[in-house]
Order: C-alpha cells, then sequence, then structure tokens
C-alpha cells in the first residue's frame, strides 16, 4: 500500500526547503500532507506547497474544516509517519512540554505514530543548553533527530544548526518506512544491548555504568537498513527502538537464554556491558550484622559472546565489544581472538569514559586490519558500523560464487 507522511513546517529559514523536500518525497510516490505553523508561513508559499503536494495544507486548527474533522487527531491516525523539518527551537520546546495551542503542536501531542525531527536554527540556539535540554528529552519521549550539519547559516554565521538536507531527510524517512533500497532486506540481526542486573537480595544488585545507547543505536541502524532485528536489551532508561522486537532481560543468564532463541542469525553484535559474575542472591534482605561486613563468593556468569561464536548456528558475522582501560587496539585484538568473533569494536573506558555519553570514538579489529575511527555519534558509528556489515556480507557472498 502506498506510504504517507505529515510533514510539519516550522518558523525557521530553512522552511524555505521544504518544496524541494516535497518534491523529492513525491517523486519516490509517498504522499504528503502539510502542516504549517504560523513562523513556517512567513517563510513559503502554502499555494507552491498545496501544488507540490496534492492536498489542502493545513495551518490553523480552529479554521471551520479542520476542527469540524478533528484534524489534530487525524492527521497521525491517516498517515505512516509524522516528520517536522524544518523544527524551530521553539517547536521543539513546545513538543516537550506538551502544549497543544496550534495545529502542529496538537498533532504532535496527538501523535501516535514514528515522530522524525529534523532541527534547523542559529548555532548559538542549538548548543543553548535549554534546546539540548529539550532535544534530550524528545529522544527519551521515542522522537529520533535526524542531525542538523555544520556550514555557514542563514544569519552569515558559521556552525552547528543547519537543517539536514531534503536527501539525507529523504533517507531516513523511507528507511523508517520501508520503502527504499533496504540492503540488508531478509537478514536477521541480534543485538545485545545494557546492562545486567545480578541480584544479591530483593533490595541490592551488581550492576555496571553501560547506559545501552550504542547496542540500541545499532539495533536501529540495521533495522533502517532493512533487517529483521531481535534487540535482547539489559535494564536501561531507553525507549524500545522502533520497527525492532526487543526481550527485555535482566541478569546475564536470561540474556544467554533470549540469546539462544533468537539464532539462527545472519548477524551478531553483542554491545551489552554483561556482568561477569553473580552471587546466590539471598531471598531475605541481609541484615547488617554489627562489625562485620557479608561476604560473597562471585560466581562466573556465561560468556554470551564466546558462546555464539562457537554455536553449531553461528551467525556470518559475529561482532563483540571490548571495554578496556589500557591498551584498547591491542586488548581489543587478544580479545577477538580470545573469543572466537570475527570483528572487535574496542573502546577505551578509563574514568567511566563513553559509558552513559552520546559520541563514542572507537577501533575497529577484524582479522585484516585495526582501524582507528575519528570520535563521533553513538547514532553515527552504528551507521557507520553497518555500512562495513553490509559491504562484508556482500564480499562474503560474492567470494561464495567465484
Ligand atoms: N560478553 C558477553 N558475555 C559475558 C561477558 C562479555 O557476551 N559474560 C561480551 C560483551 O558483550 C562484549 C565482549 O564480550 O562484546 C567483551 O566484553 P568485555 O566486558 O570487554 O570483556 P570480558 O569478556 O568481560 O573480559 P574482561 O572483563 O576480562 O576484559
Amino acid at each position: 500500500m502506498a506510504k504517507s507522511i505529515t510533514l510539519i513546517v516550522s518558523g525557521s529559514i530553512a522552511a524555505i526547503k521544504a518544496p524541494e523536500l516535497i518534491r523529492q518525497l513525491r517523486a519516490k510516490k509517498i504522499g504528503v500532507h502539510v502542516i504549517v505553523t504560523a513562523g513556517g508561513a512567513k517563510f513559503v508559499s502554502l499555494k507552491e506547497i498545496e501544488k507540490l503536494s496534492g492536498h489542502k495544507v493545513s495551518t490553523d486548527i480552529f479554521a471551520p474544516d479542520e476542527m469540524r474533522d478533528m484534524w489534530h487527531i487525524r492527521f497521525s491516525r491517516e498517515t505512516d509517519l509524522i516528520v517536522v523539518a524544518p523544527a524551530s527551537a521553539d517547536l521543539i520546546a513546545k513538543m516537550v512540554h506538551g502544549i497543544a495551542d496550534d495545529m502542529a503542536s496538537a498533532t504532535l501531542l496527538a501523535n501516535n505514530k514514528k515522530l522524525l525531527v529534523a532541527p534547523a536554527m542559529n548555532t548559538q540556539m542549538w548548543i543553548h543548553p535549554a534546546t539540548q535540554r529539550n532535544v534530550a528529552q524528545l529522544v527519551k519521549d521515542g522522537a529520533e533527530i535526524i542531525e542538523p550539519g555544520v556550514g555557514m547559516l542563514a544569519c552569515g554565521e558559521v556552525g552547528a544548526g543547519r537543517m539536514a538536507e531534503p536527501e539525507a531527510i529523504v533517507k531516513k524517512i523511507e528507511a523508517v518506512l520501508g520503502t527504499g533500497y533496504l540492503a540488508l532486506k531478509g537478514i536477521k540481526a541480534l543485538v545485545t544491548s545494557g546492562p545486567t542486573h545480578e541480584a544479591i537480595d530483593p533490595v541490592r544488585y551488581i550492576a555496571n555504568r553501560s547506559s545501552g545507547k550504542q547496542g540500541h543505536a545499532i539495533a536501529r541502524a540495521l533495522a533502517a537498513a532493512g533487517a529483521k532485528v531481535t534487540l535482547v536489551s539489559g535494564p536501561t532508561a531507553l525507549p524500545d527502538p522502533a520497527g525492532v522486537s526487543v526481550k527485555h532481560v535482566t541478569t546475564a543468564a536470561e540474556m544467554l537464554a533470549a540469546c539462544e532463541k533468537a539464532l539462527p542469525a545472519d548477524i551478531a553484535v553483542c554491545a551489552a556491558a554483561v556482568g561477569d559474575w553473580r552471587v546466590t542472591p539471598s531471598a531475605q534482605k541481609i541484615k547488617k550484622a554489627k562489625g562485620k561486613a557479608p561476604e560473597f563468593s562471585l560466581v562466573e556468569n556465561p560468556d554470551i559472546l564466546r558462546h555464539i561464536s562457537t554455536h553449531k548456528k553461528r551467525p556470518k558475522l559475529v561482532i563483540g565489544f571490548a571495554a578496556e582501560t589500557g591498551n584498547a587496539a591491542k586488548l581489543g585484538a587478544e580479545k577477538r581472538k580470545e573469543k572466537g568473533c570475527d570483528w572487535i569494536v574496542a573502546n577505551d573506558v578509563s574514568d567511566g569514559k563513553i559509558f552513559g555519553e552520546d559520541n563514542n570514538k572507537i577501533t575497529l579489529i577484524t582479522s585484516k586490519k585495526t582501524e582507528p575511527w575519528p570520535r563521533m555519534s553513538k547514532e553515527k558509528l552504528a551507521e557507520k558500523l553497518v555500512e562495513k556489515m553490509i559491504a562484508h556480507l556482500r564480499k562474503k557472498a560474492s567470494d561464495g560464487r567465484a
């Protein structure tokens, strides 16, 4: 069935790119219903947008037709995705606070579909703690951000805040709608993410600093490339990525069982920070015995990555992570051999670095080379890693045919 989106154009100079975005979407046979905010209307011609999209543009929630037909509800019910491009700092702030005082913000509050947000604003507005806080909250609420680029802005200043180009926005939309070219269509992927919690008693547990951001980003990027993804996630504060089957687990043993169930798979990425040890948990809360701290004997947990790497249903490509506080590249290379996986993504976690952050700096270690990658966002890193996986699987398939 033909797919369609609701496009919200808000008050940023980047709104002048909206006609081009609509043109490209229509060329791909994606239906576009447009809402323009009062600010957005200062930059675009409603007539032009109506002509390009083939639908009436919605601007006023209280217009007689709009009100009678409850369009602020119907937009998300009758289209497959909501895209805000450009998203001004003001509209982002309204979204975060659930303000619903016009057609765009009311539609966003009534939204029951996935939400893509392409911010566009002056650099200082973008890096302002208020905007960064709001964007972080939007992501927590389940929105996906199409990161703005760096460049010369309309105000003459140079920096971050330029709306992503229409081509990049269309690519994201196609990935979410599943209408684009999907390099991993037909491929099954298993991803582990987040920490594990090992109970000590009903109150306490052994945990680690993993946030799950990197593993979840990899699951999302694999799904965007068309893979059928099972994400086995330890306890995290992150929303489930859209289009991914998520199995929530707590302990290493539960993670192993969920992974076992997800096999066979073509790709496995073990990004979870699995607890290496557990104790036999006490059914009762352990009480303080004056002056005598309890002693625990630790039992080693199963190694999930090694288990998958040596499995009779071993995936074609098994990728592990190595969190190291020494020479990450050297220790990662040793870990690759020792675990029997194909690639290791090594990072330096000295002083708790990387854990919980939005950026990551890694060294990719394969049997052939050691590649240090520059620092980048965990989302970008996930996309680049998936590109590598696609190239690897293609090469393997063509070698197999030769
Ligand atoms: N891993 C796993 N199961 C475990 C421990 C680790 O699957 N019980 C996986 C992690 O998901 C990661 C890789 O093994 O992909 C390396 O994890 P890391 O914590 O860096 O190493 P460990 O194997 O725990 O070894 P050490 O702590 O001694 O460095």
